[in-house]
């Protein structure tokens, strides 16, 4: 066929289809930061009836002198139900299985928010659905406050002063040091969110100044952004009593390996600032956490938080954990999984539903990512490479894109208003995206063909696949593409299934890789993938959230296109300019310039195809009726996921709903690294 003909197939792009309407369930009532919580004494303080034994027994201090002098202070006030009482468990499902307790260097604890109960950060974002867009900043946390410098180029934080981990020990600038030394600027250290050097921004520092305070000093003027990479994902510190002694810095016998692997999931007791630590686990079966008794944040009666004794986490599906919740078995989930979306909803809207559910806006996304790199990352094979070199090529993937009919693709996971056709990049209807600046291509079979054989696809022995270009290093066999998937959730691998069916449609050769969770997880930060199917992070909802990770800024940031071994990058020149809009970004607080550099952003995203959109659709919340304070409007993945946007260590429940089912009534945390939870006078 001459060029013109193939030209003359070409479907252009065009604006993105309207999504269908789907309002949100829940308004949130904004309000203030400081209307949420502040620091401060308070006459006297309280803790559950069951731990003044502990304290008669001496095994505990008092709970005043547990606290900090000036305790984080929730404000009755914003509490939906008003002040709680102690008692009841917060039963989670979850399908992830946890690794062990060493976050710091790339453990899972099973995801479904046991990390987000274990661990606490220097400043919150979570709760910011709910924040008035005039104060829109993240809240104070174990950072209670910050000043810049006048020449906006360092910046001060205050620590918490006079807080204690759940042993006991005192949280101070060692543990942030330490956090900032041995995890962000240790190359062979990972932490689970993947923070690095880029996400606080080129060249900077921070330092101790006293017990309670440290500070960063910047290469540029006043990166206001640096108070989301303080936030969960970046800056929650490890107890460095304890991580620091097996550290390779600190330990000549341990090796990173060893480091990583010195806490097992049957390591019990592990030393959090968070209101739970873990005082029990049984493999497929279930993880248990107790209260802490350290915990630091007070209700504005001084009663000691969290008000629920326990937590426990029940090691089955994420399908399941929509099951158990709207049948009640459960108490919480958030209802992800497209296919569950009917079922669901049928059973919550009987009379005598167990649970409420409340969807949120479209902010579940799924993407086709291909692997950039072309500079031998992951070592891949002659085909692997090969697969890179046409992922390389933007008429390629822009055959791929058009081979995605993204209405009968949404239709397979659910009918109805839910799912909209996703191009990629930033969602509609969050506050970066600008539909003029997103390109959309629609479905076209033929189109599609035609830019693969721009692309030097051709089928030339006639079997209805593709072959590889002439003087291909891969041979002359068909085009062979292998499809990394995630099994532990249905719509990933229904996806991905969808994808190899549409593509064998138009004559692409795909097989699945189909891992669990942890195993994808280390594959493709392996760089052991070609194509992979991806729910999105939140950096795609909010934008200041991680922003590092939205293009390669680093060698280690996209995990699109990691450096190789030498620390090469090989971005192709929209990659580069990709990076040049985030980094303009996280160097201005303009906000005229900043929705300019993402719209260019949004552009070179969707009209270069850096990932491949599926579809984007709203999720629901699923919680019991017997807790109390959840807020309005809680969406289930805003800035976090709404295990820490709906604040869970100041939910309740009333006494008379409490259902007994605490598994170590009156125990807690024992001993780091011992058996178990202990009793009074143990
Ligand atoms: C998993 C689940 C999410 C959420 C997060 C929290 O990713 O799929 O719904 O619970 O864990 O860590």
């Amino acid at each position: 066929m001459s060029a013109t003909a193939l030209t003359a197939q070409i479907v252009e792009p065009t604006a993105p289809p309207a999504p269908p309407a789907f309002p949100a369930q829940g308004e949130p009532n904004f309000v203030t930061r400081d209307a949420i919580a502040t620091y401060r004494s308070l006459p006297e303080y309280h803790q559950p009836a069951f731990m003044d034994a502990f304290v008669e027994a001496g095994d505990l201090p008092p709970v005043e002198e547990r606290l900090p002098d000036e305790p984080m202070v929730y404000e009755v006030s914003n509490m939906t139900d008003g002040i709680g009482v102690y008692g009841d468990v917060m039963r989670h499902v979850i399908g992830g299985r946890p690794e062990g307790w060493n976050y710091w260097a790339g453990q899972t604890q099973g995801w479904g928010g046991i990390d987000i109960a274990m661990s606490e950060c220097l400043t919150r974002t979570g709760p910011l659905f709910q924040i008035e867009p005039d104060d829109l900043e993240p809240l104070p946390n174990l950072a209670r406050g910050w000043e810049w410098s006048e020449d906006g180029m360092s910046l001060t934080v205050h620590l918490i002063e006079g807080a204690k981990w759940s042993d006991g020990d005192p949280f101070d600038a060692e543990d942030v040091m330490f956090y900032w030394d041995h995890t962000i600027m240790d190359p062979n250290v990972t932490p689970l969110n993947a923070a690095s050097p880029e996400t606080f921004g080129e060249g900077t520092t921070l330092s101790r100044v006293d017990d309670y305070t440290v500070r960063f000093d910047f290469t540029t003027e006043r990166p206001e952004r640096v108070l989301y990479s303080m936030a969960y994902g970046d800056f929650c510190p490890g107890p460095s009593h304890i991580l620091a002694p097996m550290h390779p810095a600190n330990n000549p016998d341990m090796s990173y390996d060893d480091y990583r692997n010195a806490f097992p999931p049957d390591y019990m007791n592990f030393p959090v600032m968070g209101a739970w630590s873990p005082v029990e686990y049984r493999p497929d079966d279930v993880i248990v956490l107790r209260r802490n008794p350290y915990y630091w944040k007070v209700d504005s009666d001084g009663n000691q938080l969290p008000y629920l004794n326990e937590l426990q986490y029940r090691l089955s599906t994420w399908a399941d954990r929509d099951v158990q919740a709207v049948a009640g078995t459960g108490d919480f989930s958030n209802l992800e999984q497209a296919e569950n979306f009917v079922e669901s909803l049928r059973r919550a809207a009987e009379d005598d539903a167990p649970a409420r559910l409340e969807f949120g806006p479209r902010i579940i996304g799924y993407t086709l990512y291909p692997n950039l790199s072309g500079n031998g990352w992951g070592n891949p094979d002659t085909r692997g490479q090969a697969v890179r070199e046409l992922n390389r090529n933007l008429d390629f993937r822009q055959g791929v894109t058009q081979v995605i009919d993204r209405q009968r693709l949404g239709d397979s996971l659910v009918k109805g208003p839910f799912t909209a056709q996703y191009p990629g990049g930033l969602y509609a209807g969050t506050s970066y995206y600008d539909e003029g600046s997103t390109v959309f291509y629609p479905y076209s079979l033929e189109s599609a063909r035609a830019h693969f054989e721009a692309a030097g696809l051709e089928d030339t022995d006639g079997n209805g696949f593709y072959n590889w270009p002439e003087g291909s290093p891969a041979g002359t066999g068909d085009v062979q593409i292998t499809l990394l998937t995630n099994t532990d959730y249905q719509t990933d691998r229904n996806l991905a299934e969808g994808v190899i069916a549409m593509m064998e449609e138009a004559g692409l050769k795909l097989s699945l890789n189909a891992l669990t969770a942890n195993d994808r997880d280390a594959a493709v930060s392996a760089g052991r993938y070609d194509w992979r199917v991806e729910r999105n992070a939140s950096d795609l909802i909010t934008v200041v959230q991680n922003t590092a990770q939205l293009a390669p800024t680093g060698p280690r940031t996209s995990a699109s296109h990691y450096a190789n071994d030498a620390g090469e990058l090989d971005l192709l020149p929209f990659e580069e300019e990709m990076v040049e809009a985030v980094e303009g970004f996280i160097a201005t607080n303009d906000p005229e310039a900043r929705s300019e550099l993402m719209k260019t952003y949004q552009q070179l995203y969707t009209d270069n195809l850096y990932g491949i959109g599926l579809t984007q659709y709203p999720g629901a919340l699923v919680i019991n009726k017997r807790f109390r304070n959840v807020a309005p409007g809680v969406p289930i993945y805003a800035y976090n996921w709404a295990e820490d946007s709906v604040i869970r260590e100041r939910l309740f429940v009333p006494e008379e709903d409490q259902i007994g089912a605490e598994l170590y009534e009156g125990a807690l945390p024992g001993e780091p690294g011992g058996e178990g939870p202990v009793t009074a006078g143990d």
